[in-house]
């Protein structure tokens, strides 16, 4: 298949998944005023979806222990949309209680990765994912899906497709909105991604179907782009390619949100974000973090 714009879709959308999943795997825990300043940075960027926090148990992931203060803090803006993890009624309620105006539920494709993040089984965790989706059409939010170890799992190796295929369904199935394909160890490559998404995309619209690379292999621009050429228009990144998941060992963080749209917008693919802007956010987290920056765009255009 040989790349041309006219497959490609003229927009996407961004999910903008620092403040969580990133944030989640740093080793310095950060100040609840400190998030709410990045959260508030990235939603004057012109970023529309802003993933903002968990409501996980804070014995398994410290770092997202203060979500609600954060949640309650930070200053919102008409046109974003901030959300939060909740695997279960408890953490919907919390997430409910601190103004999280989407929730998202997440899910695997391989049973040993399950276990590991969320401590049950995938047909234990569907159940549950029911009763919080039901919960949240009844608070008229909506809820997000996400499926982990799609392209791959550090636990059981190969992941197969219909697997995939199937718990995303069931997810759509159950009432989630939107579905987003984790490559939590960001093993795939453009001709495996392209394999899993033709495979959803005989069962889910693309209009439903959001993609989610980690990094890990250096794979992640190159999956995006085959996922474009698919239709898929709803990316997830994080700025300054923060984090990885603390149950993923050696799983860098997601791509950089400033590496995606630099490659979006000078492929002529708007995203409403204003990139300059959206750097010096990179550059201001990663020095508050004491970590190198890892977008390559965000160092390039500091480096101008
Ligand atoms: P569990 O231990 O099986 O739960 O954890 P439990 O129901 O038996 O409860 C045990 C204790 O946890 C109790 O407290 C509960 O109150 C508390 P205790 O009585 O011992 O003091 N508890 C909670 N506290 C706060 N919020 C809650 C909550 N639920 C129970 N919601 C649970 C089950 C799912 C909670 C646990 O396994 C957990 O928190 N896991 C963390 C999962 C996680 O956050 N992983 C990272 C995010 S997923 C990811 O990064 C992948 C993604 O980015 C996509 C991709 O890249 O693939 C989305
Ligand atoms: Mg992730």
């Amino acid at each position: 298949m040989s790349l041309s714009s006219s497959v490609l879709p003229k927009k996407v959308q961004i999910v903008e998944v620092g403040p969580r999943d990133g944030l989640q795997n740093e080793k310095l825990s950060l100040s609840v005023e400190t998030k709410v300043a990045l959260i508030d940075d990235l939603s004057s960027t012109g970023l529309t979806r802003i993933e903002a926090g968990s409501f996980v148990s804070p014995k398994w992931v410290p770092q997202m222990a203060n979500s609600d203060s954060v949640l309650a803090q930070i200053t919102r803006r008409e046109n974003v949309r901030y959300s939060a993890l909740t695997p279960n009624m408890k953490g919907f309620e919390l997430a409910l209680a601190a103004g999280a105006q989407e929730v998202a539920v997440f899910g695997a494709a391989s049973e040993a990765f399950s276990q590991k993040n969320i401590n049950c089984s995938i047909k234990e965790s569907l159940a549950r994912f029911e009763t919080v989706i039901a919960a949240a059409h009844q608070n008229k939010l909506p809820v997000r899906g996400y499926v982990s170890c799609v392209l791959g799992c550090p636990y059981q190796g190969n992941v197969a497709i219909e697997d995939v295929v199937e718990v995303s369904k069931r997810l759509i199935d159950m009432g989630c909105y939107e579905v987003s394909l984790g490559d939590t160890i960001g093993v795939g490559t453009p001709l495996k991604t392209q394999t899993l998404l033709q495979a959803c995309l005989q069962e889910i619209s693309h209009e439903q179907l959001a993609v989610h690379f980690h990094d890990t292999y250096g794979q992640a621009l190159a999956n995006i782009l085959s996922a474009l050429e698919l239709g898929i228009h709803i990316v997830d990144s994080s700025v300054a390619g923060l984090g990885g998941c603390p149950y993923a060992k050696g799983a860098s963080g997601n791509v950089a949100s400033e590496d995606v749209i630099y490659m979006l917008h000078n492929m002529g693919i708007e995203t409403g974000v204003n990139l300059e802007k959206l750097v010096q956010v990179g550059r201001a987290i990663s020095e508050q973090l004491q970590r190198t920056n890892n977008s390559k765009v965000g160092l390039a255009m500091s480096a101008a």
